[in-house]
């Protein structure tokens, strides 16, 4: 999408003028011709509601709901501009900024984009009949000026990466495979000169010790990769590794300890957290941001087979800690504990996770917020600070040393369940935190937001994969660089 911007309405030709109506309808926003066309009831700030005004041959002025003024902020205006791109009305678009919102012109632009990039996205890539929508090929920011041209085209870049995220999550799994996501990372590494990638088979992730992500891996016929992309630039900021780890379970039958068959069709997203952390690895290169990042995804298969991992196992992770598995679906803690350590092992100081790792964070949480737990509060908060001023709700959940009492076991170090169903995604990272070493680490479980069953009925409103995690990455990573 190009981006632009103009001082006023009068010195752009675009297919549609666009701004956001809020609740109660003040007075301006409406440009003259605006007003003489439509009967003032008929302009209401509803979210998500639009009002199309032809105002001369080929001239349309939109009036997009944001909904009330009084909660005016990124996401109301992320809700009228999706609402503006599902129009499909035109290539191009032209913003009208508003002085009278407790935004900037950039951090409007931004949600702008962030509305028109995503609220845009088509999940229905393997349909074979109809159109595919396209998005706004130009924005023009009426009112904005450099800064907020600026703000908006780096918005762009990083929605753009979270509609690829998007798309690795919407792919089935017979195409999406390890080994096919292996694939998208080598793809970026082309792309871009200060990205490297490797990725470990099956032979290599068992010599290196990582028997709790191998034994995960073992019954499906696409065998694991261990993918782990770096970006080196040139004038890095001293002494941070970004580490991001990501589980990416391209599908998740739930094993021996089988899940029941309803909506099991969505656990094709349970890759979602290694997709952002792909994704948003490429855009802070893209976006050049001097920040050295490690990230490392552990992506399998948690298949069923005559060579499946059973609970009762003990396995026996990279670090020497020994897991009994009471539940070969509490799966993701035990890739990520290799791909922790490994991250650590390879030089990460911040380490941060990305995983669907709890139907119940989803139950508490709802689609929404992910929860983030750490073993450093300062570190916890920046994280979900990042987040939330990204557009990637975040919401800080505890986790004290006493949570790890109930997954100790009797015959191990550790067992991957823990013995009630109490706090279960706090247990889950109490498991995690055997793993991570010595330095901050945080964790996001990101099983809510990160793939809808049914529309949010926001700006994210598609089913599916939301790119969850790749704009909290971008916006982390620039505030290690400052
Ligand atoms: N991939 C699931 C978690 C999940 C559930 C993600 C719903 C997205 C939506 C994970 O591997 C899992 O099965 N977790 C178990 C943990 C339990 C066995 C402790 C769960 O949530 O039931
Ligand atoms: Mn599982
Ligand atoms: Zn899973």
């Amino acid at each position: 999408m190009e981006i632009d911007y103009a001082a006023d309405p009068g010195a752009v030709e675009p297919g549609i003028l666009a701004y956001a109506v809020f609740d109660p309808v003040v007075d301006p926003p409406l440009a003259p011709e605006v007003r003489e066309l439509v009967a003032p009831e008929e302009i209401r700030g509803d979210s998500g509601q639009t009002v199309v005004v032809h105002t001369g041959p080929g001239r349309r002025v939109v009036l997009a709901g944001a909904g009330r003024r009084a909660d005016a902020d990124a996401d109301s205006l992320r809700d009228a501009a999706a609402a503006v791109a599902r129009l499909r009305a035109a290539a191009e678009i032209a913003w009208v900024l508003d002085d009278t919102l407790p935004l900037t012109p950039a951090e409007q632009a931004r949600a702008v984009v962030d509305g028109l990039v995503l609220g845009g996205y088509d999940p229905g890539k393997w349909k074979t009949t109809g159109e595919r929508r396209a998005l706004p090929e130009r924005l023009v920011l009426v009112g904005g000026d450099e800064a907020a041209a600026a703000a908006a085209r780096r918005a762009e870049r990083v929605a753009a990466a979270a509609n690829r995220a998007r798309d690795l999550s919407n792919r089935p799994p017979n195409d999406l495979t390890p080994a096919r996501l292996a694939d998208r990372a080598a793809e970026l590494a082309g792309a871009h000169a200060t990205v490297t990638s490797e990725a470990l088979g099956p032979d290599e992730i068992e010599a290196l010790g990582m028997g709790a992500f191998a034994a995960v891996g073992r019954a499906s016929r696409q065998p694991p990769r261990l993918i782990v992309l770096r970006h080196e630039p040139p004038d890095p900021v001293d002494g941070i590794v970004l580490g991001l780890v990501g589980k990416a379970i391209t599908f998740d039958t739930g094993g021996i300890s089988l899940k029941s068959r309803d909506g099991m069709e969505d656990m094709k997203g349970d890759m979602s957290g290694g997709g952002a952390v792909i994704e948003g690895l490429g855009v802070i290169a893209e976006l050049g941001i001097p920040v050295r990042t490690l990230a490392v995804v552990a992506a399998a298969e948690n298949a069923i087979g005559g060579d499946a991992f059973r609970p009762g196992d003990i396995l026996t992770a990279m670090n020497g800690t020994t897991i009994e598995v009471v539940d070969t679906d509490a799966e993701g803690r035990l890739v990520l504990a290799d791909a922790l350590w490994y991250a650590r092992m390879h030089g990460a100081t911040h380490l941060v996770d990305f995983a669907t790792l709890t139907g119940a964070i989803e139950r508490a949480l709802g689609d929404l917020y992910s929860g983030v737990m750490g073993n450093d509060d300062a570190w916890r908060d920046r994280v979900v600070a990042a987040g939330n001023a990204s557009g990637d709700h975040a919401w800080p959940l505890p986790l004290h040393r006493r949570y790890r009492r109930l997954i100790d076991s009797s015959f191990a170090d550790v067992k991957n369940l823990s013995a009630r169903a109490l706090a279960v995604p706090l247990y889950a990272a109490s498991f995690l935190e055997e793993f991570v070493g010595e330095g901050p680490w945080a964790h996001i479980d990101l099983a809510g937001p990160a793939f809808l069953r049914v529309s949010r009925g926001d700006y994210l409103s598609q089913q599916g994969g939301t790119g969850y995690g790749v704009r909290l990455i971008a916006e982390l990573a620039e505030g290690l660089a400052r």
